[in-house]
């Protein structure tokens, strides 16, 4: 992230910390920047060809996306964060380190139909990521961050359903799985009622199509856009969020 991101960054987290409520996200920022975690990352993909000329040397490099996600995570402490769509593992990552820097017993429950290098990407979005060859969904996950977690393998729309049912609520609910609005759409339509009065759901990539649009207005709330400054057009919106 350059100055721009970080100043954008900035003021997001402030926009941030004012829907919840004026909590201080300052002290999240400043314990993430000191995080082990991109050390952690360059060391998991120091012999992996497909991230060669990827470097790691700050989390300011990592998506300002990740870094609001985290200082929810700190701010939220959720019980249960439900994920979709996992690929390496970047955001599941400091979703973790957010819960074991929480300390109680937060869990995160991912799900992802995987991209294998093998056979190519399972969305039908037209995004195009896959996994390098011979990896799992997850594989920059540090070891030590994978007590709270719990992967599962399949299309959302088919795991989702028994999954909420085994959790009965939860606390938040992020998708980044297929951004197609029939994929959007069913995901946000099991998630949303099992969402606790108070918590958040995230949507990456919310202004793809008008799913995200679409389920704000089905609840009456206001949503909070947040660009992706590391992306092209500098002032793309990416990421969604709405408290329920
Ligand atoms: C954009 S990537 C996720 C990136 C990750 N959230 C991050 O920020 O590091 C999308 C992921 O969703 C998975 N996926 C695609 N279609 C899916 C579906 N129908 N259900 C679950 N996962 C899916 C892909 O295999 C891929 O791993």
């Amino acid at each position: 992230m350059n100055v721009t991101g970080i100043e954008q960054g900035s003021y997001f987290v402030g926009r941030l910390s004012s829907v919840l409520g004026g909590r201080d996200l300052l002290p999240y920022l400043g314990e993430l920047h000191a995080s082990a975690l991109p050390r952690r990352f360059e060391e998991l993909v120091a012999d992996e060809p497909a991230f060669e000329t990827k470097r790691f040397g700050s989390v300011w490099q990592l998506r300002l996306y990740r870094i609001w996600v985290y200082c929810l995570v700190r701010a939220l402490e959720p019980r249960v964060f439900v994920e979709t769509g996992v690929l390496h593992g970047m955001t599941s990552a400091f979703v973790l380190e957010a819960l074991e820097r929480n300390g109680g017993d937060g869990r995160l429950i991912s799900v992802d139909l995987p991209s294998y290098a093998e056979t190519g990407p399972a969305n039908v979005d037209g995004y195009q990521g896959t996994l390098p060859p011979g990896r799992e969904p997850g594989w920059i996950v540090p070891d030590e961050l994978r007590d709270r977690w719990e992967l599962r393998l399949g299309p959302s729309l088919d795991v989702l359903p028994g999954l909420l049912e085994r959790e009965g609520e939860i606390d938040v609910f992020l998708h980044d799985s297929d951004h197609t609005y029939e994929t959007m759409t069913g995901e946000f339509e099991l998630a949303w009622p099992r969402l606790r009065a108070g918590g958040a759901l995230i949507a990456d990539d919310s202004t793809d199509n008008a799913a995200f649009a679409d389920l704000c207005a089905r609840v009456g709330r206001e949503p909070l856009l947040f660009p992706n400054p590391n992306e092209q057009p500098h002032d793309r919106l990416g990421a969604g969020l709405v408290l329920k």
